[in-house]
């Protein structure tokens, strides 16, 4: 089962008695460390009350598709754009059918046809109708459409029926969702990435160091997960929770993470360097904590290794993505780097006031020797993935390039 964690559910629900469950599904799904909005359509109020889910989410729940006011702002493009996924449980046969055609006179319908992230329904409906010819036919188009079909399962129904036509359980559902963000690109892969800022200590209470909180690199190492890779993630100081399924490594300074580095790197097939690691540190760490007895002080620094550069240039190195963090000429600063250090991929990014550092959303732009591509601003979870798509499509591009040069006669 892939993570959750910072997703972002759309969970609809429609007109069926197995609406009850979805506060279920809504707590699971939070469990799973889902962020979860909540569409309801007008059938499914006459089952479940807006205010349960509205408690359990957290958050208002959607309902109309023209009334600004209970929309609270997010409108069905917003909720669309919001969503990482869209999971209609339970899925009535008349809402499968509206979703077959394409409808949008609802909330709902209107979401579904408007988000570009992927779609699943959990169906539940009696067993006839789950059997007649109609709903097998808006099926098939769900499938050819790309619409994910969660169950049904079969057993008894509320209606006394035996048969197909059962929604599946919320934990079945929360595990089929997670494998919705699951892509297999770096399956049997091992990545090593670093995250967060480092510390170089001046003396035992203070420090030099930098505003990143970790949130791109700690994404990047989950985007990798999703994507089925072994993932070793080198982390300076954050507050942020380790990675579910990564192996998370903490550390203080740029010579530790350094060192943690090296201690792993044999094994890797991909390094991915996000750590905004200090230039710089202290050539002295004072024993004591210093006394303001001076005016005017001056910090002896020297420079700290280049961890990067230091990747690179193993033999064999690892296909190696490094970061560059840039407040202007971000492409020509990021092909000096590219060129230099000897990288694969630099992914480069605008720095500054309320930019790069600290930030949920963030662009990139991946600059290779022949080729810039683009990665524009968005929620990080969203770009690491985006950029573990590039990182992955590149690293099959260079090793099959390679097989096909050793077999050339
Ligand atoms: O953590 P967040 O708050 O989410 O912010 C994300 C970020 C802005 C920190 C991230 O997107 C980013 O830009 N990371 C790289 C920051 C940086 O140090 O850039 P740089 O241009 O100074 O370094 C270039 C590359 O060299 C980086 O891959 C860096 O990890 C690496 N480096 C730098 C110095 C050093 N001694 N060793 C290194 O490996």
């Amino acid at each position: 089962m892939g993570t959750l964690t910072n997703k972002r559910i759309l969970l609809g629900v429609t007109g069926g008695i197995a609406a009850y469950k979805s506060a279920d599904t809504v707590r699971r799904l939070r469990e799973a460390g889902a962020e979860v909005r909540v569409v309801m359509t007008a059938g499914a109020a006459e089952f479940i009350t807006a205010l349960t889910l509205q408690a359990v989410s957290g958050h208002p729940v959607h309902q109309q598709l023209l009334d600004t006011g209970a929309e609270a702002g997010m409108g069905h493009i917003e909720l669309a754009r919001w969503a990482d996924a869209v999971l209609v449980a339970p899925a009535s046969a008349n809402f499968m059918a509206r979703l077959a055609q394409g409808r949008a006179d609802d909330l709902l319908s209107a979401v579904c046809l408007a988000t570009e992230s992927p779609v699943a329904v959990a169906p539940a409906m009696n067993q006839q109708m789950w059997s007649n010819a109609a709903t097998q036919a808006n099926l098939a188009t769900l499938k050819k459409n790309s619409i994910g079909i969660f169950g049904p399962a079969e057993g008894s129904q509320a209606c006394g029926e035996v048969g197909p036509g059962r929604m599946l359980e919320p934990t079945e559902l929360v595990a089929l969702v997670s494998d919705l963000f699951a892509s297999g690109e770096l399956d049997g892969l091992t990545v090593v990435v670093t995250a967060g800022p480092t510390w170089e200590a001046v003396d035992p209470v203070r420090g030099l160091t930098n505003r990143s909180s970790g949130k791109m690199g700690y994404a990047v190492a989950e985007a990798a997960v999703e994507a089925g890779a072994r993932v070793i993630l080198i982390s300076g100081p954050t507050s942020l929770p380790d990675p579910e399924r990564a192996h998370t490594i903490r550390v203080e300074s740029a010579q530790e993470m350094h060192d943690a580095v090296h201690a792993h790197i044999a094994d890797a097939d991909i390094f991915i360097g996000v750590a905004a690691v200090a230039d710089y540190r202290p050539t002295q760490i004072a024993k004591d904590k210093i006394k303001k007895t001076q005016e005017k002080m001056t910090l002896d620094l020297e420079r700290t290794p280049d961890i990067l550069a230091s990747v690179a240039a193993l033999k064999p190195a690892p296909f190696t993505v490094g970061f560059a963090a840039e407040t202007e000429n971000l492409e020509q600063h990021a092909r000096q780097k590219l060129a230099t250090k000897n990288l694969d991929i630099v992914a480069a990014n605008r720095v500054g006031a309320d930019l790069g550092f600290g930030t949920d959303e963030n662009s990139l732009l991946l600059v290779e020797p022949a080729a810039v591509t683009e990665l524009p601003m968005q929620p990080k979870a969203r770009l690491a993935r985006a950029l573990i798509a590039h990182v992955a499509a590149r690293y099959r591009a260079k090793h099959s390039a390679k097989v096909h040069t050793l077999r050339r006669p």
